[in-house]
């Protein structure tokens, strides 16, 4: 019998044709089916015991022929949900089409809508859980912010946003992350990467000093607007903000004190002194990127670096990580004599984040409803940070995990030289993460570091078992 129709829920023709006798046959023709993509990924595969009568084939045959496929990668096997076609890369194997759709690297790359390789769970650094947006909530606030709303408000705002927010970020800024703020002193931005363009626009040409470790795309907005950037090295200490004394001509200093992205360590507080202390003397600026900062899970969160010197500190916050990307809200509290020069760079042109959005943010801060909404999302990420620490721990003890007193992602050490590995093994399973290196300054003399940046905070709830479980078969084996 060289093929053969297998009848599981849709026919597929099998080829059992060509040397090494039926086992052989049957494994070379499943793998041309996945490989094709005729047996798209989590298809579930009839048991061994309806193949081998569909195909007169022994079961043994057909069970030998599975355990095979998923030792290889091509199929998975689970207690419960038997035997399915493994998430893997597209047959053209092109790095470029199988890049993750979500986080930092969506916004580098257009999605084609619906393309069959989008991986099929995502810890790519830079998206919070968006399945958790508070949607209740935040209709509640808007039908209350839109009741309110005075008619001038749906007009042409100012750019400095809408005074509301300005004011309900104020309070909260200064109970929850002690910045020392006034709503004159905030401008509203649509994304931290605005807020970053505008503010090196006025500081105008020079350098600004950066973490060796952080997202590229923030350090081409600084040199699209005409700063050099320099590498602080990044250490467990956070970066290290003492060789800013040494350095001629720098303007700035943009880091993120509360958790350092990507690596994770919070700011040693030596660090933070020496980084003020620069600023002051040397009349430059400290850009506190507050990402995250909410999120601390061994203690309280240390306060914004703002509080230290509000007039040589620019802090800047979003409401991407706490609430979603979507509403493309953020914050800068500004030194005084930076806010006229920022408002007027900023003009009626430049985009701005839609009014009515910035009202409902207004009052869903007011309420209290943000405070609930951080709550349970503290539980639920801390929830999700011990259960990657325990399942590391229990199999894959050899993977030291690190940055996870904070934020949303952690850092998983690799063995030299295995990170591209394992990246491209995840990506076997179905899962798109990154490597440390990705995010490292090509221009620091640093060393590369072999590490994942785990993003435990981006998969939605129902998920996250899986996602555990890619990531740990993907995970290189004791040495
Ligand atoms: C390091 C870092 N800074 C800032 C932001 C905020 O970016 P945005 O306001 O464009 O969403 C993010 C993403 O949440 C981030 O990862």
């Amino acid at each position: 019998m060289p093929s053969s129709w297998a009848t599981f829920g849709r026919d597929l023709h099998l080829d059992l044709s060509g040397p090494g006798g039926r086992r052989a046959g049957l494994i070379r023709a499943l793998r041309d089916a996945v490989r094709s993509g005729r047996l798209a990924p989590d298809t579930r595969l009839p048991s061994s015991r309806s193949l081998a009568a569909d195909l007169g084939l022994a079961r043994n045959t057909v069970a030998d022929a599975y355990a095979e496929l998923v030792a290889e990668g091509w199929l998975t096997a689970r207690q419960g949900s038997g035997t399915r076609v493994a998430w893997r890369p597209l047959p053209d194997g092109g790095r470029a089409s199988t890049r993750p759709r979500t986080g930092p690297a969506a916004r580098r790359t257009p999605v084609r809508a619906g393309r069959p390789d989008r991986p099929r769970f995502d810890l790519t650094a830079g998206t919070a859980d968006v399945s958790a947006f508070p949607r209740t909530a935040w209709l509640a606030a808007a039908r209350r912010a839109l009741t309110a709303a005075p008619s001038e408000a749906f007009g042409y705002n100012t750019p400095a946003g809408r005074p509301e927010l300005r004011t309900a970020l104020a309070d909260y800024l200064a109970r929850a992350r002690g910045v020392r703020a006034d709503p004159e002193r905030i401008v509203l931005c649509a994304g931290f990467p605005q807020g970053l363009s505008l503010l090196s626009r006025a500081l105008g040409p020079g350098r600004i000093a950066v973490e060796s470790y952080g997202l590229d795309f923030h350090r081409a907005v600084l040199t699209r607007a005409g700063l050099d950037t320099v590498p602080l090295p990044v250490d467990a200490h956070g970066a290290d903000t003492r060789q800013l004394a040494g350095l001629d001509d720098v303007r700035a200093a943009l880091l993120t004190p509360a958790h350092q992205f990507p690596t994770g360590v919070p700011l040693h507080p030596d660090r933070r002194a020496a980084a003020v202390n620069w600023a002051r003397s040397a009349g430059g600026y400290v850009l506190d990127d507050d990402y995250d900062g909410e999120f601390r899970y061994d203690r309280q969160p240390v306060g914004a670096l703002q509080g230290l010197d509000p007039d040589h500190v620019v802090h800047f916050g979003t409401a991407s990580k706490n609430l979603a990307p979507a509403l493309r809200i953020a914050w800068m509290v500004l030194p005084d004599r930076l806010v006229d020069p920022v408002l007027e760079l900023k003009g009626t042109g430049e985009w701005q984040s839609g009014a009515l959005d910035q009202l409902t943010l207004a009052d869903f801060l007011a309420s209290g409803a943000y405070d609930r909404h951080l709550r349970g999302m503290r539980l639920r990420y801390r929830r999700r940070r011990d259960q990657l620490v325990a399942a590391l721990a229990e199999r894959a003890p050899h993977v030291r995990v690190s940055g996870i007193a904070a934020g949303l992602h952690a850092v998983l050490e690799l063995p030299p030289g295995t990170e591209q590995a394992v990246v491209e093994a995840a990506r076997w399973q179905g899962l798109a993460l990154e490597g440390l290196s990705r995010f490292r300054d090509p221009t620091a003399p640093q060393p590369t570091r072999d590490a994942l940046v785990v993003a435990y905070g981006t998969p939605p709830d129902h998920s996250f078992t899986g996602v555990l479980d890619a990531l740990l078969r993907a995970l290189p084996p004791a040495l």
